[in-house]
């Protein structure tokens, strides 16, 4: 049995298996894949999840959070850019894992990857219905309260208490508009994303443009870290840092990272779709790394002007960066953000569930999944429709059912473990196969994937322990299901036994 668990796959078999049936259409270029990227990273996390960062974990030291988590991730990027550029294939890290760490760990990545597109997707759609209601409010219209939210919320002291809504209808909604557009075809999806990230791209300049003039330097010299740089807590026991009392919780320019490292989760969405790249060895290391340093470089400023234009304790919980500019005298300005959020907002929606499906597609392909449903592409439209549908299903249930808090931190717990499964590849394969073509090669020897790992581990350790728990508790029924099904079906261990049984 264990043979079969740790058994990998060779490169070349991995292309091959790519070239042959449920081919995509290879329609993107470097350009539509860097917006991809930039689709997929900009939106809630820099739109709503940035003032609860300022406000209760970092104070203006939240420039700080941005250059740490964005390092971790220029880090990790530099090994998906590596291992994209030698096997540009749907399926990211769970097709790198099978390539280095052998069966049983690509499925687990597999399956944690779950994680960070179909969950992250449920963060995202239940953010989305958030800022859609506050436009709406701005209009003076009003959804009744049984369709606003989530049925129930998880309180401070860890306690379940019930919101008063039955679920959340706008989350539902966009879920399944989105989960339409993607079947009908990644061309069109690609072009309506391209519309979104200039609108996007163009509200960010705006925040950072329009806010310099009203930035007073002494918001940040005044207290610029009030909770101090650390923040670290392993399972639980804090080791470096404070607790906010006003939140129970550790504070500081680490923990802040931890939080906001949800704002960067996405670049490696464009890995996904390398099958639909028109030249996938050049252009998927040039996305994913360009999309990730345009975002750092603007999230850096936004923190900036942000905690510059008020004191970080008056950063408004409710649409910060569309508020703040109602605060300083710019009411107009409110309505322009919001809307450039919600666009911002959709386009990750829309990278995020093109991603999911794909990496079923993958983990399929292998017989992990079952193909006939998972691998099924559309004859029309050449894209993996029922994928797609059961994503659109799990999104418009989870985002519309489940609190926010508790998707968004399982969101980024299950994508720093894939960062450093990713980066842990990269390093194996630079042993085990040194001479494996590589198109790109991160720089700095074995710099960029060892600072990867710890700089994720960092992270993880500075996210609070009930997302271990959540962690392993998804693993554990991702393990579940492989020795069920996967194990049994998996095409690499049936082609090996016949193999065997023919010598
Ligand atoms: N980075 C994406 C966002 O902030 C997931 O919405």
């Amino acid at each position: 049995m264990s043979n079969g668990m740790f058994r990998r796959k060779s490169l070349q078999k991995v292309m091959a298996d790519s070239e042959s049936g449920h081919n995509l259409k290879r329609v993107l270029g470097p350009w539509a894949l860097t917006a991809l990227g930039i689709g997929a990273i900009i939106g809630t996390g820099i739109f709503v999840l940035v003032g609860k960062a300022a406000r209760d974990v970092t104070g203006p030291a939240l420039m700080l959070s941005f250059v740490f988590a964005g390092l971790a991730c220029i880090f990790s990027a530099l090994c998906y850019a590596e291992f994209a550029s030698m096997a540009p294939v749907a399926g990211s890290a769970y097709t790198y894992a099978y390539l280095t760490l052998g069966e049983l760990m690509a499925w687990i990545i597999g399956w944690d990857l779950v994680l960070e597109y179909a969950v992250a997707s449920c963060t995202v759609a239940h953010g989305w219905s958030k800022y859609f209601q506050d436009i709406l409010k701005q209009f003076e219209f009003h959804i009744p309260t049984a369709l606003t939210n989530a049925p129930f919320d998880i309180a401070k002291g860890g306690e379940i208490v019930s919101t008063g809504s039955i679920l959340d209808l706008p989350a539902v909604a966009i879920s399944l508009i989105i989960t339409f557009i993607l079947v009908r075809g990644i061309r069109e999806s690609a072009f309506i994303n391209g519309i979104m990230v200039v609108i996007k791209l163009a509200v960010v300049f705006f925040v950072i443009i329009a806010g310099i003039p009203h930035i007073v330097t002494s918001n940040w010299t005044d207290n610029f870290a009030p909770f101090g740089y650390g923040g670290l807590s392993f399972f639980g026991t804090l080791v470096w840092g404070d607790i906010n009392p006003a939140t129970n919780a550790p504070s500081g320019v680490l923990a802040g990272a931890a939080l906001i490292f949800f704002a960067y989760l996405g670049f490696d969405a464009v890995s996904t779709s390398a099958e639909e790249a028109k030249n996938p060895k050049r252009d998927m290391p040039f996305a994913i790394i360009g999309s990730l340093l345009i975002c750092t470089v603007l999230y850096i400023a936004v923190a900036a002007v942000l905690t510059g234009m008020v004191n970080y304790k008056d950063i408004p919980k409710e649409a910060p960066v569309a508020n703040v500019f109602a605060q300083v005298g710019m009411p107009w300005a409110r309505l322009l953000v919001s809307i450039g959020a919600l666009t911002g907002i959709t386009s990750v929606l829309l990278v995020m569930m093109c991603g999911q499906p794909r990496i079923f597609l993958a983990m399929a392909r292998d017989g992990l999944l079952p193909e006939k449903f998972f691998a099924s592409v559309h004859p029309v439209y050449q894209t993996p429709w029922l994928a797609t549908m059961l994503t659109g299903l799990i999104v418009a249930l989870g985002g519309s059912l489940l609190p926010l808090d508790v998707l968004a931190e399982l969101t980024n717990i299950g994508t720093l473990f894939a960062f450093v499964v990713v980066c842990a590849a990269v390093l194996i394969l630079r042993f085990k196969d040194p001479n494996a073509p590589r198109s790109f090669k991160a720089p700095l020897g074995l710099f960029c994937p060892i600072g990867g790992i710890v700089l994720c581990l960092v992270l993880m350790f500075s996210l609070g322990w009930e997302n271990w728990v959540r962690l392993f508790i998804w693993l554990g029924i991702g393990l579940a299901i492989y020795f069920v099904y996967g194990f049994h079906h998996s095409k690499l261990r049936i082609e090996d036994n016949n193999l065997a049984k023919k010598l």
